[in-house]
């Protein structure tokens, strides 16, 4: 989707000197793309060190004020003053992309409200994060449109392939996120036949095939790593192509295993 780049980093949990350095290295090594989130409580940093031509993702939840403290709270009037507070932190107003966290009460509500804002031009691009189907439909039926953006986990064994076909037809643009499910799946995927052999063919690493995978499917995904040599090896990914059957071979790896939102300690 214009004005998406094709992949970004993940900066979940990460602060002070190591998002320091993360950004250092995703800036030199040329990502354009940076997301974040209000939960994320490091939007300040990034605001602060980003230059104004890179693009930022961040989610928000309603948040109001009840004298004493911030309450989550989720209702028109919040979604606009989470916006505000978001372009603030960030230090960048039009926001790239703004998308909603998550599945609550009175998200097509929300919704219409961040499209409202969106058409007086404080947010580019608008969207939800870990939504389906019937979620994606509501929000049609009550705001006309559909979402720019639906933000998915998606890696091998969780690809979403009915969500993700719907957003396709209906120009729904999809960000893949925890590509690696939390780095926990990548020593699996290194025993899988298909990444073997294109481990072997092509001189990749598994997190640059995976990263690929996505990329020739349209969506972009965002990895998170703490890793210079991490943030460098995953954006080399401009460089070969998988062939069709390699694709198909690497969808036929989905179980709809999610790995959930964090890691499981
Ligand atoms: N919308 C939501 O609800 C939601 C939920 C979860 C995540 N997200 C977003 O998605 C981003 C990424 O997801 P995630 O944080 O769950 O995890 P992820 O990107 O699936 O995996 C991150 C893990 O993979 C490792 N890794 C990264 N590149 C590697 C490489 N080339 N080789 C080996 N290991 C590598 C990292 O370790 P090193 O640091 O050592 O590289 C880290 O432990 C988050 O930062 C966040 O922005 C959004």
């Amino acid at each position: 989707m214009e004005g998406i780049p094709q992949i970004g980093l993940g900066l979940f949990s990460l602060h002070g000197a190591a998002l320091e350095a993360a950004l250092k290295a995703a800036l030199e090594s040329g990502y354009t793309l940076f997301d974040t989130a209000y939960k994320y409580g490091n939007e300040k940093e990034i605001g602060a060190i980003l230059p104004p031509s890179s693009t930022v993702c961040t989610k928000i939840l309603g948040l109001q004020y009840t004298g004493r403290k911030w309450l989550l709270h989720f209702d028109r009037q919040s979604i606009r003053k989470s916006v505000s507070q978001a372009a603030r932190k960030l230090q960048r107003s039009p926001i790239d992309i703004v998308l909603l966290h998550h599945i609550f009460r009175g998200y097509p509500d929300a919704f219409a409200e961040l499209l409202e804002v969106q058409r007086e031009g404080l947010v580019k691009r608008i969207g939800v994060s870990s939504y389906g189907i019937k979620q994606l439909e509501t929000i049609r039926r009550k705001c006309g449109v559909y979402p720019d953006v639906c933000m998915l986990e998606i890696h091998p064994y969780h690809s979403s392939p009915e969500v993700t076909a719907f957003c396709a037809q209906n120009g729904i643009h999809v960000m893949a996120r925890s590509p690696f499910a939390h780095g926990q799946i990548l020593p699996e995927l290194g025993r899988e036949r298909i990444f073997q052999e294109l481990v072997a063919s092509t001189g990749k690493s598994v997190p640059q095939l995976v990263l690929r995978w996505c990329i020739q499917h349209g969506w972009t995904p965002i990895p998170r790593s703490a890793d210079e040599r991490h943030i460098r090896e995953n954006i080399a990914v401009f460089d070969f192509e998988l062939s069709a059957g390699e694709m198909q071979a690497i969808d036929a790896l989905n179980r709809d295993q999610s790995y959930g939102v964090f890691i499981k300690k």
